[in-house]
């Protein structure tokens, strides 16, 4: 998915829907980023309220999850907002570039308040 300001794209998300068991899956986010000069205008964080309404809206949705390198802090800030949480970190995740190291968050959705949490 693609976002546009105008006629340039300014930023995009990349999301593969993994199978966890017949009826329930997960979302790995592979890339998400916004062009430099548009960051910190709420373009990120706008779309990264959309997929988490469309996941809640799904209830086979189990989980959202992702990894950030350990030095990236505004990434890490930005998904913390959005209260994903970080599970392990993963040495030498990384083989072309430095730190070779991530962390893995991951946000659970809340099935018991379904369609109720925003979040
Ligand atoms: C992470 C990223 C996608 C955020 O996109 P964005 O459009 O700039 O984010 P928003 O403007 O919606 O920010 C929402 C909130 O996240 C937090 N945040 C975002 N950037 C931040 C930064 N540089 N430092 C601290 N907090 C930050 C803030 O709380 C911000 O709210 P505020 O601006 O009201 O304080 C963007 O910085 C980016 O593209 N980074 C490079 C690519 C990348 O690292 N992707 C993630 C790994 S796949
Ligand atoms: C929910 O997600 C699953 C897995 O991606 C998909 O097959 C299904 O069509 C979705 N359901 C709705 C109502 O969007």
């Amino acid at each position: 998915m693609t976002v546009y300001y105008g006629d340039i794209c300014v930023g995009s998300i990349a999301c593969r829907v993994e199978r966890v068991s017949a009826t329930t899956v997960k979302l790995y986010i592979m890339t998400f980023g916004i062009l430099a000069p548009y960051r910190r205008l709420g373009i990120g964080a706008k779309l990264m309220g959309h997929i988490l309404d469309v996941c809640h809206k799904n209830a086979t949705v189990l989980e959202i999850y992702l990894h950030v390198q350990t030095n990236n802090e505004e990434a890490l800030a930005f998904y913390r907002n959005f209260g994903f949480e970080v599970r392990e970190k993963i040495e030498n995740y990384y083989t072309d570039i430095e730190p070779p190291d991530c962390y893995l968050l991951v946000k659970e959705l809340s099935r018991i308040l379904k369609g109720r949490n925003t979040t």
